[in-house]
């Protein structure tokens, strides 16, 4: 009985961590869809329909890891995108500041909200690499 338990109780983690990356994924491609392929494409090749209207070119988020010595750079694209950190050094930055805009949305109280948005939009774009 105890392992019969211990089977179900193994179960249904497993089926828990796999909606749960799911969600991830499905939250990451409805942002990067709504969000972010106006400018960047729906592929990432920055072709989407604002990117004429931009100063700098938009760089190919399809080949973040073939620019990266073959390594997707996980956490530089997560500062990329929340861009909090980068304020500085980014004076010419064209992109807006995600998480400054998901920490407006969430409220200052949850900052796990917004490293979720972030982390998802990083992973999608992990899927895009060509
Ligand atoms: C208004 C147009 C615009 C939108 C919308 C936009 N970006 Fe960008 N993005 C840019 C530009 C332009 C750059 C190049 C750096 C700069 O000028 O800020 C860039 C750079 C990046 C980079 C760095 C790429 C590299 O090669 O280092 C990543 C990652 C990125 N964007 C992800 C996103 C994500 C994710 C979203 C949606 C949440 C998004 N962008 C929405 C314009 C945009």
């Amino acid at each position: 009985m105890k392992l019969l338990c211990l089977l179900v109780a193994v179960t249904a983690a497993f089926a828990l961590t796999d909606a749960g990356a799911q969600a991830g994924e499905s939250l990451g491609r409805t942002e990067y869809e709504t969000q972010c392929a106006t400018c960047h494409g729906a592929g990432g090749r920055g072709d989407g329909p604002q990117s004429r209207e931009l100063k700098l070119p938009i760089p190919d988020l399809g080949t973040l890891a073939q620019r990266h010595g073959g390594s997707f750079p996980t956490d530089q694209v997560r500062r990329v995108i929340d861009g909090r950190q980068d304020i500085k050094g980014h004076a010419g930055r064209q992109m807006p500041l995600w998480g400054q805009r998901y920490a407006r949305a969430e409220g200052a109280a949850s900052e796990a909200a917004v490293q979720q948005r972030v982390d998802a939009l990083t992973e999608y774009l992990r899927t895009l690499q060509r």
